[in-house]
């Protein structure tokens, strides 16, 4: 896979079986307790979205959604490890706050470990806010982290 990303030249996609398998890889190896291929597989369906993000047919990136009425959470976005710092998470957050004003949300909420500081830079800058801590949330190697609870609100589009 290449390592440069050239942005305009990657489209969106709701993905299917194969796409979500090539899009569990990439959680794999960007989550410290990755789900199982099943309930990743499950997540394209609803109240699930998976979005991926292809550049030369290849998934580079994604993002998992809980559509639950007007209330919405980002349950998980990643960028194939190689290809991150050239906007592609900015481009994909900026592309779930759009799903979120088609499909009328109210909010989207997320949540981030702490030390997670490329991930809480992203958010604040798209407009999340801290809503709570959850202490101990997230288990580490020794010990454990907590967890941010983010919010955004969403304005709604005009029809
Ligand atoms: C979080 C993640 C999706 C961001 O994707 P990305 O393509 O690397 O991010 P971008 O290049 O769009 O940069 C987003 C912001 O982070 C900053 N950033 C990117 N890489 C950085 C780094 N290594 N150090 C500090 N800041 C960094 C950028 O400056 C940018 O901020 P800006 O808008 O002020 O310039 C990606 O790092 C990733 O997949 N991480 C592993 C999975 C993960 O942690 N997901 C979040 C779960 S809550």
């Amino acid at each position: 896979m290449c390592a440069k990303l050239n942005l305009q030249a990657t489209t969106f996609c709701q993905a299917d079986e194969a796409l979500a398998l090539a899009a569990y890889a990439i959680h794999q190896e960007a989550q410290y307790a990755p789900w199982s291929e099943a309930t990743f597989v499950d997540c394209i369906s609803s109240p699930y979205e998976c979005w991926v993000l292809l550049h030369d047919g290849q998934v580079v990136g994604f993002a998992i959604l809980l559509v639950v009425l007007d209330e919405i959470t980002l349950m998980d976005i990643a960028i194939s490890a190689g290809l991150r710092g050239q906007g592609a998470g900015k481009h994909m957050l900026d592309f779930v706050i759009r799903r979120c004003e088609q499909l009328n949300g109210s909010n989207c909420f997320l949540e981030v470990r702490e030390s997670n500081l490329v991930a809480r830079k992203l958010y604040l800058n798209s407009g999340f806010e801290l809503l709570e801590r959850r202490k101990g949330y997230y288990p580490l190697a020794n010990g454990r982290e907590d967890a941010l609870m983010m919010v955004r609100p969403i304005s709604a589009v005009a029809p």
